[in-house]
């Protein structure tokens, strides 16, 4: 990670809580112990996590820049050039697999209310034990989360280069409105990874909430003070600690 030290530099600082093993190594870590069959990636960009799985995949990315082997064992692996909303509305995860989704990692738009769509429209084509990760939701730093690159206070990061946007709002979104969701953290660096089981693809709670949801949460200015007070709640699982198929079933039913 670029850190940048200045002493100027009034950003917030959590890289000591976000210190375990890189998002890409738990993730192969995670495809070798738990083997899912069916693996759905939104956000692809140039493969490097689409490459770790083994099981059949589907990945979602308007623009695609793959630029190495992505296939390896995998049995199948379908490519849907479009925005995730696009695919959604024109294809069904589950009837391609034919079968429900087994792990699902989403890393596509960084906009909290996309974030959410794509969580919510994921959940409807898994099971009740399937996992769904989430990327960049524990931001080390405070600047990293604006919702647009062009804001300046984004060139004032300490963490030069990542941008989460402000997903991690999707975490207190699903805390409130689905407190039956069994939420996990990991410190992977650069910015976490987040699991989430314990899903009810019938579930209609998000649905029916996401225009008071989206008002109540998507503020175009970041708030220093919600952003302090979410670290204030977490509690976060050291991913080196994850390393065999019986480390990974004390947070999931497999
Ligand atoms: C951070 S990159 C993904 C990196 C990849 N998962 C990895 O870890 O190697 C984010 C990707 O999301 C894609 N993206 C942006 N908006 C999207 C949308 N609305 N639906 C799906 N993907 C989107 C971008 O084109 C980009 O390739």
């Amino acid at each position: 990670m670029d850190i940048d030290n200045s002493s100027t530099n009034d950003d917030a600082d959590h890289s000591a809580a976000i210190c375990g093993e890189n998002y890409s190594t738990f993730l192969n870590t995670l495809h070798l112990c738990l083997k899912p069959k069916t693996y759905f990636e939104i956000g692809t960009l140039s493969g490097g996590t689409l490459r770790l799985a083994n099981g059949a995949s589907i990945a979602v990315d308007p623009q695609f820049q793959i630029d190495a082997d992505i296939m390896g064992v995998k049995p199948s692996c379908m490519l849907f050039q479009q925005s995730s909303d696009e695919f959604f509305a024109t294809h069904n995860a589950s009837q391609l697999f034919g079968a429900p989704i087994d792990l699902a990692f989403l890393d596509g738009m960084h906009l909290f209310e996309f974030l959410l769509r794509d969580f919510m429209n994921t959940e409807k084509h898994c099971r009740k034990n399937s996992i769904i990760l989430l990327h960049d939701c524990l931001p080390p730093g405070f600047f990293m989360t604006v919702r647009d690159r062009s804001d300046p206070t984004w060139a004032k990061s300490r963490f030069a280069r990542w941008w989460t946007g402000d997903v991690w709002k999707v975490i207190p979104v699903l805390r409130s409105y689905r407190p039956d969701l069994s939420i996990t953290m990991f410190d992977c660096p650069p910015t976490g990874l987040v699991s989430i089981t314990n899903l009810d693809p019938a579930s209609q709670a998000l649905d029916s909430a996401y225009v008071e949801i989206v008002d109540r949460f998507s503020s175009k200015d970041i708030d220093r003070e919600a952003y302090d007070n979410y670290w204030t709640t977490l509690s976060i699982e050291k991913s080196r600690e994850f390393s065999t198929a019986q480390h990974f079933a004390t947070k999931f039913w497999i």
